[in-house]
């Protein structure tokens, strides 16, 4: 039988410190410490993130090997997010996993976030079926948009991607209008449950090709609850069910339409979703009306995979660590990173 692969994967990119251990393709632990901080400030404070980063990284590090019940000296690789991300995050992680691999005399990894953040897909997951090449995958996050065609581990191709804001930052931005802390997304997925998605219309983008945007919506809605509060001060309190479900439906529609379509150009069913706002329980009903409508099949990450974490960064490196591509200590983070480039 051929030896075990360990490998800890460590996540810095934005505000979630994180790490986990894999084993063999298996989640063995994955720990994240979310920075409640940046709530204050209506969105996240590079400076206070890669602050909180520093405060975070040891003691999550620690409590990821004591949980998956190794010693350090089991990890054969650490796998660490290069990019793309906050400079000042990123280089928290970056750091660690040099300084740590140097100690631990071991090869690093360095990965892509938005990969991995698709590559989450491949955790062996009881009960989970990964999806086969070649697939789509919607990758949206606070920072992304994108329509991604898989073709392979590391051959991926952007099909489209927002020019302006990403869906993330819509609902987050949506939410901060109405007043609500940060990161707003569960928020109005929350008080959209029990609220009518007709209630209140708002105009979507004429976007060319499978590109999306998301500015003029955050526009119109803010002039919307602008309008609508000089009238009746209390609009929001009153209705604010209603908005939610109102605006994550005019989300969900704009993502899913560019979704059908690239589904129809490439010809593929096969069909998955990765990122922060694929947690959104709206997103995710829909995408299931889709599969028994359209006939595709749908994969739909678990939700500890679906925000920022290491698990997705582990997978990743592990499959990195099976066709050898290690990188050194000459690496650096990089705030923008293709999501095909090769290791330099
Ligand atoms: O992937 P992620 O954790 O970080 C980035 O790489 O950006 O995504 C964070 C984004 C935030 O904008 C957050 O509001 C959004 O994901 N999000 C959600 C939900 N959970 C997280 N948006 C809508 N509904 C949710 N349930
Ligand atoms: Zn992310």
């Amino acid at each position: 039988m051929s030896k075990s692969i360990v490998i800890l994967g460590i996540e810095s990119s934005c505000d979630d410190t994180s790490a986990a251990v894999l084993k063999d393709g298996k989640i063995l632990a994955n720990i994240v410490a979310s920075q409640s901080i940046h709530k204050l400030y209506g969105g996240v404070v590079p400076e206070l993130a890669s602050r909180a980063h520093q405060q975070n990284i040891i003691p999550v590090v620690d409590q990821a090997i004591k949980q998956a019940g190794i010693s350090k000296n089991d990890i054969n690789a650490i796998a660490f997010t290069r990019g793309p991300g906050l400079m000042g995050s990123l280089l928290v992680g970056t750091s660690f996993s040099k300084a740590f691999a140097l100690g631990l005399n071991i090869p690093l990894i360095e990965v892509n976030h938005m990969q991995g953040h698709i590559l989450a897909h491949f955790i062996d997951d009881e009960g989970k079926t990964k999806p086969p090449f070649p697939f789509l995958c919607l990758t949206v996050s606070g920072g992304h948009t994108q329509i991604v065609l898989v073709k392979d581990f590391f051959n991926m191709t952007i099909l489209g991607e927002t020019i302006d804001d990403a869906a993330g930052e819509a609902f987050d931005k949506a939410a901060k209008i109405m007043g609500l802390p940060y990161p707003g997304g569960p928020l109005i997925d929350k008080y959209a449950k029990e609220g009518n998605p007709k209630a209140f219309k708002f105009s979507k983008p004429q976007v060319p090709e499978l590109n999306f945007s998301f500015s003029g919506l955050k526009t119109g809605f803010m002039n919307f609850i602008t309008n609508e509060t000089a009238r009746n001060n209390n609009f929001v309190e009153e209705n604010r069910n209603d908005i939610c479900a109102s605006i994550q439906s005019t989300i969900i529609d704009i993502l899913l339409s560019k979704l059908k379509t690239a589904a129809l150009q490439t010809d593929i069913k096969h069909i998955a979703i990765a990122g922060g706002v694929s947690a959104n329980s709206g997103l995710r009903n829909e995408l299931n009306k889709l599969e028994r409508e359209l006939d595709w099949n749908v994969f739909i990450p678990r939700f500890e995979y679906c925000t920022d974490n290491a698990a997705m960064i582990a997978i990743t490196g592990y499959y990195k660590f099976l066709k050898n591509d290690f990188s050194n200590q000459a690496a650096t983070p990089t705030a923008k990173y293709d999501l095909n480039s090769k290791t330099e």
